[in-house]
């Protein structure tokens, strides 16, 4: 009989070992309570919706503008759907700012302005999935729940060794993350852990070597971090076109319109378009008719810019050709509005619609 080899170990992880290293290393976030300061559930709930799809460095002068302009949840209910939306611009994901106005109004006129103190209360309110009512249940209320989140899966997908694939793998490692969440802290735990993947277990070249769990984590010994976690091979994008127009009118306003109630970026404002679809665009005519757009007596030519814009959504890259117009005379718009550039800056416009703006400026101050 062959001598059997011990199989290499690693120590059990803990929270307190997490706790320890959180209170020295915490990131010193704008919606995070100083420790000993009372935590505002109203910012930990806005942080959270925010934060979702979202980058940490993108979301903080985002979540500051909020506060500043809304610093309660009566505050926000009060408001318009539409300075949320516009104050919104730019963050991506629209429908979770109108669930944001949709929630503070729920907790405003159903609960009084009080933030339900549970995960499963809080995943009762319009935009509130899962993964955010844990959070807040245990940032907020201190409620013992594992919070999930992309850095989340990450540590324990390390930290386990976890062989099945993302997204299959979410309830062994939402498992996992459980076992490891203290009574005491669970809030703090869990912010502990998004620190832990954002600043040392991260995607590429993580910093084991100032890791507190790197004693227990089974990926470090076997040395195959780099392979966890283990995801499935994403379908391919469909790639969609369009042909997009900037009409300008003889007082420079530009010809804007109110997108659907419902559906993609819904209530957000556009430039008129073909429809956005995988149909190719025709050669040297724009896939849309000017005159399904406006009525003239005198149709402007159309020039197409040399420089496309494209933006890459949840399920489909899209492609815009850019056509330039200006119209003189009499001119109506058979839907929306020609709007100046301060009326402008009341609606929201979503980013790849700013990008078709700052292409067509990019091109005039090219132009002599
Ligand atoms: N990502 C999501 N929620 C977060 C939080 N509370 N702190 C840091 N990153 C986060």
């Amino acid at each position: 009989m062959p001598p059997i080899m011990d199989m290499p170990t690693v120590k059990a992880p803990t929270a307190r070992k997490l706790l320890t290293w959180y209170d020295r290393h915490r990131r010193d976030l704008p919606w995070r309570a100083k420790p000993g300061q009372a935590v505002d559930p109203y910012r930990v709930w806005l942080s959270e919706v925010m934060l979702q799809q979202t980058t940490v460095v993108t979301v903080i002068p985002y979540f500051e503008k909020f506060l500043a302009l809304w610093p309660t949840v009566e505050a926000l209910s009060a408001a318009r759907m539409e300075e949320v939306l516009t104050e919104w611009a730019g963050l991506g994901y629209y429908s979770r700012a109108r669930n944001l106005k949709h929630c503070a109004d729920v907790v405003v006129e159903q609960h009084g302005g009080t933030f339900p103190g549970s995960a499963a209360g809080l995943h009762k309110l319009p935009g509130i999935g899962p993964y955010t009512a844990a959070a807040i249940a245990a940032i907020a209320f201190g409620e013992q729940v594992p919070v999930v989140d992309g850095n989340v899966e990450r540590v324990m997908a390390r930290l386990f060794r976890v062989k099945t694939p993302l997204p299959k793998a979410k309830p062994e490692i939402t498992a996992h993350t459980a076992a490891l969440t203290p009574k005491g802290r669970p809030g703090d735990f869990a912010q502990g852990l998004m620190d832990l993947g954002a600043t040392i277990c991260k995607p590429r070249a993580p910093l084991c070597d100032t890791c507190p769990w790197a004693a227990s984590c089974q990926a470090k010994l076997f040395g195959d971090m780099d392979a966890f976690p283990k995801k499935l091979a994403k379908k391919p994008k469909p790639k969609k076109q369009a042909d997009i127009l900037y009409l300008r009118d003889a007082k420079g306003r530009v010809l804007v319109r109110q997108r659907p109630e419902t559906g993609l970026l819904a209530q957000m404002w556009e430039l008129p378009s073909s429809p956005w679809d995988e149909t190719e665009l025709p050669e040297g005519r724009p896939a849309f008719d000017l005159a399904d757009i406006i009525d003239s007596r005198s149709m402007p030519n159309l020039v197409c810019l040399d420089k496309e814009v494209t933006h890459t959504f949840t399920h489909f890259h899209q492609r815009f050709r850019i056509w330039v117009g200006e119209v003189s005379g009499k001119v109506t718009a058979k839907e929306g509005a020609f709007l100046g550039d301060n009326e402008r800056a009341t609606k929201p416009f979503p980013t790849l619609m700013t990008k078709v703006f700052e292409a067509v400026e990019f091109s005039r101050g090219q132009t002599p």
